[in-house]
C-alpha cells in the first residue's frame, strides 16, 4: 500500500510517534556511481521517493501527530546537511535532536566511507520534554549491528525500542508508512505498543 494513503486514513492528532524511513534517492545521486554492481542492485529496485513526495508525507504526519508528538526520520548524511529544513518547511514540525547510528560495518563513499546513518528527531509543537520524553539514558551515538537483515535498509531494533519507550505509553500506536522489512513492527510489539504500517512492496 502507498504510505501516503495510509496516513490520509488516520485521524487528526491521534498518533504520538511516526518512524519514517523514506526511500531517499539523494545519496545515489550524490555518489553518481556508474555501475553499482550486484551489491546495490536490490536498493535500486526499490521505489524511490523524491523530496516532493517526502514533503507530502511529512505534511500528513504533521496532521496526524498528537500535540508534542514525534516523527523520527532516518536520513543519510547528504539529506542531514542539505534537505531537512526545507522538507519540514511547509509544516509546524521542529527539528529537536538527532542520533548517529554506527552500523559497525564500512560501506561506500568517494571521500569518507559510509559507516553511519542518522535519525532526526522532530517534534510537533508545543516543543516539550517533561512528561513527553521519558527515557533519559539514550546516547546520541548508537552502536548496533544488524544481525538478521531482512531488507536492504533494515534499521536497528534495539535503538527503535528505546525511542518508542521514550515517547509512547504501553498500548499506544506507532506508525511507519514505509515499513520495508518491518523492523518498526518488531520493535513496537516487543515493547507492548500497537503498530500500523505498510510498504509499496508489501
Ligand atoms: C528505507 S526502506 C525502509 C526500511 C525499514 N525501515 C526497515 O527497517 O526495514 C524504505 C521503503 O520505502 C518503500 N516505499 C517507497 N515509496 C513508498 C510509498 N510511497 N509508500 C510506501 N512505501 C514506500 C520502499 O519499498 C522501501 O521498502
Amino acid at each position: 500500500m502507498d504510505g501516503l494513503l495510509l496516513l490520509q486514513k488516520l485521524y487528526d492528532t491521534s498518533i504520538p510517534l511516526v518512524i519514517f524511513d523514506p526511500q531517499y534517492r539523494g545519496l545515489f545521486d550524490q555518489l553518481k556511481y556508474g555501475n553499482e554492481g550486484k551489491k546495490l542492485k536490490g536498493r535500486f529496485q526499490l521505489p524511490q521517493m523524491p523530496d516532493t513526495v517526502i514533503a507530502s508525507f511529512l505534511k500528513e504526519i504533521d496532521r496526524i501527530l498528537t500535540p508534542s508528538g514525534h516523527v523520527m526520520m532516518w536520513v543519510d548524511k547528504f539529506m542531514l546537511i542539505n534537505s531537512i529544513q526545507s522538507l519540514v518547511a511547509g509544516t509546524s514540525l521542529k527539528v529537536v535532536d538527532f542520533i548517529t547510528w554506527n552500523k559497525g560495518r564500512i560501506g561506500l563513499g568517494y571521500r569518507t566511507r559510509k559507516k553511519s546513518e542518522y535519525l532526526v528527531i522532530i517534534q510537533k509543537p508545543p516543543v516539550r520534554i517533561k512528561g513527553i520524553w521519558n527515557v533519559h539514558n539514550i546516547p546520541d551515538v548508537w552502536d548496533e549491528k544488524i544481525i538478521n537483515k531482512n531488507h536492504a535498509h533494515s534499521k536497528p531494533i534495539e535503538l527503535q525500542k528505546r525511542l518508542i519507550e521514550a515517547v509512547t505509553k504501553m498500548g499506544e500506536t506507532v506508525v511507519d508508512p514505509t515499513s520495508g522489512g518491518y523492523s518498526t513492527l518488531t520493535a513496537a510489539n516487543e515493547v507492548g505498543r500497537n503498530f500500523l504500517g505498510c510498504d509499496l512492496l508489501g
